[in-house]
């Protein structure tokens, strides 16, 4: 068993630790809306074919090899995708970008390759899309996966990255877009 592992009712049980005991879901959702965190669009192109999703569950894990960390909704379109191509790219959003936002959290009902007909596209070294008004595109090999209780945890090498425009990002907080 691994140190973590999902049981089939849903709860989490650890290695010697028993199931863990957490806080309701309500309760933790309502805690996450007042942290801010940076938007992004992640994406991917391979024989799955071309895709992506709008994310927040990004961090660094190590800048030696450099390592980025994705959670991905295993009931999202873009997961079966994903784990095909096995590549990926992470668009942070400038300012401006709520709309790109809305297309890729799937709000406005455009789904897979009909997404990227909204902002300019260009590609780096995994061929995953790289949008070109980013602010920073982190383009990633996975090397890792991890379910986790609802999600699949991705470990990302960053194999490029691309400087797009400087200026404020979009954040998410409160459940809202802002700027910063
Ligand atoms: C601001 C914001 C942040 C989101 N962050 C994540 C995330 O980190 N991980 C995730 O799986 N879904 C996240 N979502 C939801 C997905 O963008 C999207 O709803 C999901 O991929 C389902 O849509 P699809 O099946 O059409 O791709 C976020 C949505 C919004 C609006």
């Amino acid at each position: 068993m691994s140190w973590i592992d999902q049981r089939s009712d849903g709860a989490i049980e650890t290695a010697g630790a028993g199931p863990l005991k957490t806080v309701e879901a309500a309760l933790f959702r309502e805690a996450m809306a007042r942290l801010g965190a940076a938007v992004h669009v992640v994406t991917t192109a391979g024989p799955g074919g071309k895709t992506g999703f709008t994310a927040t569950a990004i961090i660094s894990v190590s800048d030696q090899p450099a390592t980025l960390l994705v959670c991905l909704n295993r009931q999202s379109q873009v997961m079966p995708v994903l784990q095909q191509n096995n590549v990926l790219c992470v668009n942070t959003l400038g300012a401006g970008e709520a709309e790109i936002a809305d297309i890729f959290a799937g709000r406005t009902g455009i789904f897979m390759e009909e997404r990227f007909k909204h902002g300019q596209w260009t590609t780096l070294k995994t061929g995953s899309p790289v949008l070109a008004s980013a602010v920073i595109a982190f383009d990633c090999r996975i090397f890792e996966v991890k379910a986790i209780a609802s999600h699949d945890v991705y470990f990302c090498a960053v194999e490029a990255i691309r400087q797009g425009p400087a200026g404020p990002v979009l954040v998410y907080h409160e459940r809202a877009y802002k700027r910063v």
